[in-house]
């Protein structure tokens, strides 16, 4: 790591960033006595074991063990070098760092996402001063509810018909042509003139939970006009339509009971905020994807899907809930009518009905039983014993017996089959289901050291899938990280059939397996369609390499106490020497 800043003014940085509220900005903290508690940001949990502590300006992760200060909090959660971070916190509280000019390259990529803020900020308050000047504009929102209290909370603009007024005003505000492209704002045709991106569109600003604006949607205001009804910022280095939602900013200031609803479009969190229901985001015109899922479950620890009640809605719901199902978020789903969606719902039916559908929103053992229950006419015997068949697929995925219990009840007094045998059909199909799963889980005898905790369980799954999804990596993937014998044993193949020059098919490896719940497991992976990306491998890595270096010291003492109490102490020197070189490498390597 190269420092060049002297130690003070890293201090200095550090006080004037107060860790709870750097955090704050990304996660919900509850105060309890002295520190702050949330949902650790760095692992998937469902309580809160990350704690932050005003006094002491540090946070650590009971459940993760991931701990530091405000700069390796900033580090961790921005994916940044030391440096950047350090900038990053300077620039939160409007210090300004000497600049180096051999460090020039190194800052590079932040200077530029730096400019691309602020290019957007003026865009944003050009398309603002835009909206005041244009009549047609103001009244389309008016027309639509939106009062002027609410287009200023949103910073709602009009892009107008020209085709270049916002490259000629941001170069009048200092940019380059360069960054203007950059910011995927401004266009360039093929004979090399620029244009704006957006033209005759109402503007909504994207605003990420920092509170900087980092992209934009535009609505058309007519129906004769041409182009996309919206149109969004495309991908650039500040922006990624698969990891920010709409609204999160504002959202995470209204989290009633650590709730969010979860809606389709810009204008359903707008008309929902308009009528006092704030705690809602959008995904940006793309499904929604398991970063989203990711991003919700540090600040909630309920979502309750409300998308569109057409048949485009109910799709994204199933895609959604599968999604969110992976999650530790507690999942609802919210049936609309048909033709309505969540804007045109509380026009109609105002905060408090849309809020006693809120809270009639169905569990997704509901929902799925409901959907079960359309497609089987249950006024006929063969109808209702297929329903009760399927229900029991359905009951499986249930985890307590009090909700077995529950549901059973419900589908007995549906279907008139006896509840207690639809209760135990669910519960063997559940040993027989979860056996592959059951691999996953360590077989830990009581009070054993091998108890692998659910956070390096789902870090080797993730990092076994990308595996297979990118066979190149294989022959470099740590094995001895993994500690279940059937990944071990799956990697295994697939690395020796790759020496033997033998593309991998999914057949090839799944002939090695005779044992049909391995089959099951492996097709599982294959059929996954979550998005892997090399970032979530190395995340998963990292984590990886943490719990078995732990797991290699507690290994190591428990060796040095037995040889110390035999008094053997040349093997308690060496055993000492491993140990001491562990804990220099994972400090290192917490380093970056
Ligand atoms: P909808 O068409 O359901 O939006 O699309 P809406 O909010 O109900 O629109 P209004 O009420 O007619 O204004 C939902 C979301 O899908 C994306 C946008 O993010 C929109 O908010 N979308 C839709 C696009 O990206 N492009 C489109 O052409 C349409
Ligand atoms: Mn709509």
């Amino acid at each position: 790591m190269t420092t060049y800043y002297s130690e003070e003014l890293i201090q200095s940085v550090i006080e004037a960033n107060d860790i709870v509220d750097v955090a704050s900005g990304y996660m919900t903290l509850k105060r309890v006595g002295n520190s702050f508690k949330g949902k650790c940001p760095f692992h998937n949990e469902k309580t809160a074991s990350f704690t932050v502590s005003r006094e002491k300006q540090l946070y650590h992760c009971f459940g993760c063990g991931a701990g530091g200060n405000v700069i390796t909090f900033i580090m961790e959660m921005e994916k940044l070098p030391f440096i950047d971070a350090l900038k990053f916190l300077a620039a939160r509280v409007n210090m300004i760092l000497p600049e180096k000019q051999n460090q020039q390259e190194d800052h590079q990529a932040y200077e530029k996402k730096k400019r691309l803020y602020e290019l957007h900020r003026e865009a944003a308050n050009y398309y603002y001063k835009i909206l005041k000047t244009n009549p047609p504009a103001r009244e389309y929102l008016l027309q639509r509810g939106i009062s002027q209290e609410t287009i200023r909370e949103f910073g709602l603009g009009y892009a107008s018909e020209d085709w270049s007024r916002l490259t000629d005003f941001l170069q009048t505000k200092g940019f380059s042509m360069a960054e203007m492209l950059d910011s995927g704002l401004i266009l360039e045709s093929e004979s090399k003139r620029h244009y704006d991106r957006f033209r005759s569109r109402i503007m909504f600003p994207i605003v990420n939970p920092r509170g900087q604006i980092v992209g934009f949607g535009g609505r058309l205001t007519g129906t004769d006009q041409n182009g996309p009804k919206y149109l969004n910022s495309p991908e650039t280095p500040i922006f990624s339509k698969s990891y920010e939602l709409y609204n999160l900013n504002h959202c995470k200031n209204f989290l009633d009971a650590g709730q969010i609803l979860i809606v389709e479009g810009y204008m359903d969190v707008i008309s929902l905020y308009e009528k006092g229901i704030k705690n809602t985001v959008a995904a940006l015109g793309t499904a929604f994807t398991p970063f989203h899922g990711k991003i919700l479950e540090r600040y909630a620890n309920e979502v309750v899907i409300a998308f569109d009640g057409d048949s485009a809605g109910k799709s994204a719901t199933e895609k959604a809930m599968k999604i969110l199902k992976k999650t530790s978020l507690n999942v609802k789903i919210l049936n609309l009518p048909i033709n309505e969606d969540p804007d045109s719902f509380v026009r109609k039916y105002g905060q408090q009905g849309f809020k006693d559908s809120v809270a009639k929103a169905l569990t997704i053992v509901e929902y799925e039983l409901e959907l079960l229950k359309r497609n089987n006419d249950l006024s006929q015997t063969d109808g209702r014993l297929r329903y009760g068949n399927e229900a029991i697929k359905v009951l499986r995925q249930l985890e307590t017996s009090v909700e077995i219990d529950y549901y059973s009840k419900m589908v007995a007094g549906d279907t008139g089959i006896n509840q207690e045998v639809i209760r135990r059909e669910v519960m063997r199909s559940k040993t027989r289901s979860d056996s592959p799963s059951q691999l996953v889980e360590p077989t830990h005898s009581e009070g054993s050291l091998q108890k692998i905790p659910r956070a390096y369980q789902k870090a080797q799954e993730l990092a076994i899938r990308f595996c297979l999804k990118t066979p190149d990596i294989i022959d470099e993937f740590p094995i001895d990280y993994l500690t279940d014998p059937f990944y071990k044993e799956l990697l295994l193949t697939l690395s020796e059939k790759r020496k033997t020059g033998i593309r991998i098919e999914v057949n090839q490896i799944m002939s090695h397996f005779e044992d049909s719940e391995a089959v099951k497991k492996i097709v599982e992976f294959m059929m996954n369609e979550d998005e892997v990306s090399r970032s979530d491998y190395q995340d998963a890595l990292e984590i990886m390499n943490r719990f078995y270096n732990e797991a290699q010291l507690d290994r190591l003492s428990e060796q040095i106490k037995r040889e110390s109490s035999n008094g053997n102490d040349d093997e308690v020197a060496r055993l000492t020497n491993q140990f001491i070189e562990i804990k220099k490498m994972m400090k290192e390597n917490g380093r970056h």
